[in-house]
């Protein structure tokens, strides 16, 4: 297994692009499986998550061709499994947006419930429900979800108690070859469902109330292959911000899309980050001196809960007191004992942590437990003294595409060694 070694304290100078965003990719590959023909789906990350959505589609019988410039070609026109193995889905719980494509187009499937999971229980009861109110019939059976419906799904109104953007993505698949017409009430508004619902449009599907919490699908009777665009990664763009911030430094992000990151913007300049915001670019500079701010995460435009762990890392390294609340999961605290190792004063109750600035961190032997997590004590090691190992970086692999090199390109001190 490999680690990270980095070396803390230098300042991070120049530009870097942002990969797609994997968020979006997993659902555009899912996607591939509501039609027959090829379709292209372009910036596609390579990641360990793309791989490993990649090898669930290989496993149905999708017939791949990847390019090196992340151009992706995949064809579901000879379908001849309908089963998501646990062994896949238990190292992607984003395995899960099969259920819907497989059960829409091919009447039938089969995946393994996801279990648990670092940050939460993550249930997925609300897929599962709103496929159930679209007429399919769902058993579970040695820890499978068989799903089968006996002519088409049907349109009807699902209301999600939370807008769950997975569950929100499995149901605009499963909607847009159902028959008659589904409204999805709280649905999640996340840039990433736009995306799928850009694709899902340009395959024919029809649907409206784009960016809104009420999404109308108009179901169809067949979707066709077509070519779209992963849109950049807000989240690998918020953490590169944030470790700027942490270090100090000026940084270009090119290939990013500024209006995704509402609120991580707004709060950077709060906490004393120079922010220009241009068409496809970010431009962040800081001279390492930051405010203590207080965080609430919450479903898009809010607070993304995937740059929690990050921007607390961020406030270790404020002179003043900083209160994070995490409301969309559970238990997404696990960085905290870690950074706490790293000298940090942080105290959790609840669903809050409340975090005491001591102005700065010591490098020592860390290791995470999530992505996110991994990436916030990335951020904590580029500012702290002395040199922090971090073990487990295949977490990292999930989501950052070229981490090491790319903040190795920022003049970080970082390199990926064994164990
Ligand atoms: N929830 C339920 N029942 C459900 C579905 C969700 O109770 O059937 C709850 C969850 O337990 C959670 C809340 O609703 O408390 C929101 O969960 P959501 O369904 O929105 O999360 P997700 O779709 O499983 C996606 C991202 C996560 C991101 C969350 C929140 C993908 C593949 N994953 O997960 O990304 O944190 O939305 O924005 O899109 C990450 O990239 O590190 C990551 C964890």
């Amino acid at each position: 297994m490999d680690k990270l070694v980095i070396e803390g304290g230098f300042p991070l100078y120049g530009e870097i692009s942002i990969s797609g965003a994997k968020n979006a990719a997993l659902p555009l590959m899912a996607a591939t499986l509501l039609s027959s023909g090829t379709h292209t789906l372009h910036n596609v990350p390579d990641l360990r998550d793309t791989r490993t959505m990649n090898k669930l589609l290989e496993s149905f019988g999708v017939m791949r061709k990847e390019s090196d410039n992340g151009t992706l070609r995949l064809n579901a026109d000879n379908i001849k499994n309908l089963e998501a193995s646990y062994d896949l889905v238990k190292t992607m719980r984003a395995s899960v947006l099969v259920l819907g494509p497989l059960l829409a187009r091919f009447k039938k499937a089969r995946v393994s419930l996801p279990g648990g999971c670092a940050i939460g229980a993550r249930p997925i009861n609300f897929h599962l429900q709103a496929l159930k109110q679209m007429g399919a019939t769902l058993t579970l059976t040695d820890g499978y979800v068989e799903a089968e419906v006996t002519d088409r799904l049907i349109g009807t109104t699902v209301y999600f108690d939370i807008p769950s953007v997975t569950g929100t993505e499995n149901i605009l698949m499963a909607a847009s070859l159902a028959k008659g017409t589904t409204v999805i009430k709280n649905a999640a508004r996340e840039p990433e469902i736009e995306n799928l619902i850009q694709m899902l449009k340009s395959m024919g599907a029809k649907i409206e109330g784009v960016g809104t919490d009420k999404l109308t699908i108009h179901g169809v009777d067949q979707l066709q292959a077509a070519e779209n665009t992963i849109i950049p990664d807000r989240i690998e763009a918020g953490t590169y911000l944030i470790a700027v911030g942490a270090t100090g430094g000026n940084i270009t992000l090119n290939n990013c899309n500024p209006s995704h990151l509402p609120s991580l913007l707004d709060k950077l300049r709060v906490a004393g980050l120079e922010i220009e915001e241009g068409d496809n670019y970010i431009k962040a500079a800081s001279n390492g001196s930051i405010r203590n701010i207080d965080i609430k995460t919450l479903p898009y435009p809010g607070f993304p809960t995937d740059l929690q762990a990050q921007i607390m890392a961020l406030m270790t390294l404020t002179n003043g007191l900083s209160v994070i609340h995490e409301t969309i999961f559970e238990n997404r605290f696990m960085h905290v004992a870690e950074l706490v190792r790293m000298g940090a004063d942080i105290k959790v109750d609840g669903r809050s942590a409340i975090v005491k600035g001591r102005g700065e961190l010591n490098g020592t032997r860390v290791m995470a437990t999530d992505l996110r997590a991994s990436a916030s004590l990335v951020v904590a090691a580029l500012a702290a003294k002395g040199v922090t190992h971090i073990s487990r970086i295949y977490h990292l692999e999930r989501g950052y595409d070229n981490l090491a090199a790319k903040l190795t390109n920022l003049g970080a001190k970082i390199q990926q060694m064994k164990e």
